[in-house]
C-alpha cells in the first residue's frame, strides 16, 4: 500500500484527540494479517476453535435452515475454513458472494474457493460492507440471499455501528433472507483476558504491528520498542480493550504532525465486545431480525445464530 494523504489525515485526527485511537483496518498489512491466522490457532484464542466445532457440529441443521438456491453472501475474508465446511455442504447454492475492502485479497480467495467449488457460482463483491453496495447478479436467480459474518466480527463495532451494520445486513438479505453470524458470548474474565493475552506473545506482535504499518506506509515514527500490549475485559460494558501504553513520556510523529505521549498513556487499538444470548437478541429485534437458532458449544463460550427478516 502506498502512503496516501487523506489515510494520513484520518490517522492524525484520530491520534488527537484525549483517547488516542488507531483504527483497527491498519491491523492487516501482510505481516498483520498472517499473525492474525496464527492467534486463530493459539489454544488460548478460543474463539476460531470454538466456532468452528459449532459449525461442524451442526452442520446439517445450519444447510437446513440456509435452504436450496440461496445466494450466499460473506462479509469479510472469504478464504476461512468456516466458509469452506459451509460450502462443502451447501450442495446447492445459487452464488457465493464474498464481500471485501481488499480487492488482491479478496481476488486471490475467490479463485480458491472456484479452484475447489467449481460447481459455485463465485461473485467476489469489492466494497466496504459498512455501507449497503449492489449485488451481483448470479447466472440462476437465487431463492433467498443469506448474508454470512462470521468470526463475531460484529464484536470489533461499538453499539451504535453494530446496529448499523445489522441494518445493512438486513437490506443486503433483502426479502426473505437470513443473517448467519458469529456472536461470542459473555463469560469468566481470565477466559476472556487470557485470549487477547496468550502467552507466546502472538497478540502482543499483531497488536504492536500496527505501529510498524504505519512507520512503513503512512510517514510515521513510532519508536516500537516504548510501546507495550494491554488487553483487559471491561464486565460492566461487556468489552475487551485492546491498547498500545507507552512506556516513556515521548513523542512520535504521523505525516507532519508532531504528538506528545505521557508514560503510562494508551493508543486505543480495538475494541471486541463479547454478549449476552438476550442482549443481541434485543439488538437483532430491533433491525428487524428474528433470531430463529442458537447453536452454542458445551461451555457456552461462543453462539453461532440464524436470523431471519421479521
Ligand atoms: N476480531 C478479533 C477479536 O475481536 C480481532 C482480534 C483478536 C484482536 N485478537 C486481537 C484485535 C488482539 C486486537 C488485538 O477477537
Amino acid at each position: 500500500m502506498t502512503s496516501n494523504t487523506t489515510e494520513i489525515e484520518a490517522i492524525v485526527e484520530g491520534l488527537s484527540g484525549p483517547q488516542k485511537e488507531i483504527s483497527p483496518k491498519y491491523f492487516y498489512d501482510e505481516r498483520g494479517s498472517r499473525l492474525f491466522d496464527d492467534i486463530t490457532e493459539l489454544p488460548e484464542y478460543y474463539l476460531t476453535n470454538t466456532e468452528l466445532g459449532i459449525m461442524r457440529d451442526n452442520i446439517a441443521e445450519v444447510v437446513d435452515l440456509v435452504g436450496k438456491q440461496a445466494s450466499l453472501i460473506e462479509f469479510g475474508s472469504g478464504s476461512s475454513l468456516k466458509t469452506r465446511i459451509l460450502l462443502e455442504h451447501l450442495s446447492e447454492l445459487a452464488a457465493y458472494v464474498p464481500v471485501d475492502i481488499s480487492e488482491e485479497h479478496l481476488h486471490a480467495s475467490a479463485q480458491k474457493i472456484r479452484d475447489r467449488f467449481p460447481h459455485v457460482d463465485v461473485l467476489p463483491v469489492v466494497a466496504d460492507f459498512t455501507q449497503a453496495f449492489a449485488l451481483p447478479k448470479p447466472m440462476v436467480m437465487p431463492v433467498r440471499n443469506v448474508v454470512y459474518f462470521p468470526g463475531s466480527t460484529i464484536g470489533n463495532f461499538e453499539y451504535d455501528a453494530a446496529m448499523e451494520l445489522l441494518r445493512v445486513m438486513h437490506h443486503e438479505a433483502g426479502d426473505g433472507g437470513a443473517l448467519l453470524i458469529g456472536v461470542d458470548l459473555q463469560k469468566d474474565t481470565r477466559v476472556i483476558e487470557d485470549a487477547y493475552n496468550d502467552s507466546a506473545g502472538v497478540t502482543a506482535e499483531f497488536n504492536l504491528n500496527v505501529l510498524q504499518h504505519l512507520n512503513r506506509d503512512y510517514a510515521a515514527d513510532f519508536d516500537v520498542d516504548e510501546y507495550t500490549h494491554s488487553a483487559n475485559y471491561d464486565e460492566d460494558k461487556g468489552r475487551v480493550v485492546i491498547t498500545l501504553v507507552s512506556q516513556a513520556d515521548q513523542t512520535f510523529r504521523v505525516g507532519n504532525t508532531e504528538f506528545s505521549i505521557a508514560s503510562g498513556e494508551t493508543i486505543l487499538t480495538e475494541y471486541s465486545h463479547k454478549y449476552t444470548l438476550e442482549g443481541f437478541s434485543a439488538m437483532a429485534e430491533a433491525t428487524g431480525f428474528t433470531v430463529e437458532k442458537v447453536w452454542t458449544d458445551a461451555k457456552q463460550l461462543f453462539s453461532v445464530q440464524f436470523l431471519s427478516r421479521t
